[in-house]
């Protein structure tokens, strides 16, 4: 036996989190594509990390379950990592609701009922999160505190009340960092810690679709009038993963880390701040 990862999302950011902090455990691998986990499945194989790949649906609780289970057939799991995920470019407003924020609450819901003591959890968020004007302390909280499976039933999340697939995702991002402050309530009681990661453009696939979308513009001038001037790299969100689920990080947990090079900055106080 052995501890165990359970990492959703078989992306560039998950797999930098998982060789930061899987050496020595079990990692099972849950993503849509099944391609996609089992080629960074075997990537970290042949560098000497111990995975297994499996297909699943981030948008189905019976999907996150099976995944769950796979895991426990393992070891206890000490750690979750949850980098699945869809972006505006990617997916219709439904799409984004089901998987970046219901998938998301399920999973961390989930996750919160086998951590083990000890345990650490991270699900990555967005500064898209921060960048939408603040919602009412009771929006808030019924994006915190909804039971999992009347979230989408909420008047805010109703389609009729989205704009675009941008705003249902910045309500998405917005949800996981209510979410993880509501569950690291519940994952205490456990002696476990979660934390999310809201991270701005970092080079992957999703990155690359958003850059050939049709806000790639927008894009490439966020980053280029950000005070970093450049986007990240997925192994400097590795670099904040490794402090939120080290001891270093003990003394943290329901908190939200905003990693955009400045953008969220420069777009309220600075040259990317609208116009209009
Ligand atoms: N890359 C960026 O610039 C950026 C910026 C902010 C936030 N994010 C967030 O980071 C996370 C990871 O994104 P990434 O950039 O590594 O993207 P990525 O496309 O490299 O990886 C995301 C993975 O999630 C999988 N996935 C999508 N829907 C799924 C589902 N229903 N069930 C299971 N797996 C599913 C995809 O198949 C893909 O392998 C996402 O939550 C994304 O919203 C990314």
């Amino acid at each position: 036996m052995k501890n165990v990862m359970i990492l959703t999302g078989a992306g560039q950011i998950g797999m930098a989190i998982a060789r930061r902090m899987g050496y020595g455990m079990k990692i099972v691998i849950g993503d849509k594509k099944s391609e996609n986990a089992q080629a960074i499945s075997k990537i970290m194989n042949e560098a000497g990390f111990d995975t297994v790949a499996m297909e699943m649906d981030f948008s189905s609780r019976e999907s996150i379950r099976a995944l769950i289970a796979q895991g426990q057939k393992h070891g206890p799991i000490t750690m979750l990592v949850n980098a699945a995920g869809v972006s505006p470019s990617q997916a219709p407003i439904e799409a984004i609701l089901k998987v970046d924020l219901y998938g998301t609450a399920v999973l961390l819901e989930e996750a919160s009922k086998v951590i083990a003591p000890g345990g650490v959890g991270v699900t990555i968020s967005s500064q898209s999160g921060h960048r939408m004007p603040a919602l009412t302390p009771k929006e808030d909280e019924q994006l915190a505190c909804t039971p999992t499976e009347e979230l989408l039933n909420l008047d805010i999340l109703k389609p009729e009340n989205i704009r675009d697939t941008l705003h249902a995702y910045q309500l998405a991002k917005r949800c996981n960092e209510k979410r993880v402050m509501a569950e690291s309530v519940k994952w205490g009681e456990k002696g476990a810690r979660v934390n999310s990661i809201s991270h701005g453009i970092i080079v992957t696939p999703l990155a690359l679709d958003e850059f050939n979308g049709p806000r790639g513009d927008f894009y490439k001038n966020m980053f280029a009038k950000c005070p970093a001037g450049r986007p990240g790299t997925a192994d400097e969100v590795a670099n904040v993963a490794e402090l939120l689920m080290s001891d270093k990080g003990a003394f943290i947990t329901g908190a939200d880390f905003l990693i955009d090079g400045g953008a969220t900055a420069s777009y309220f106080y600075g040259p990317l701040k609208p116009q209009n």
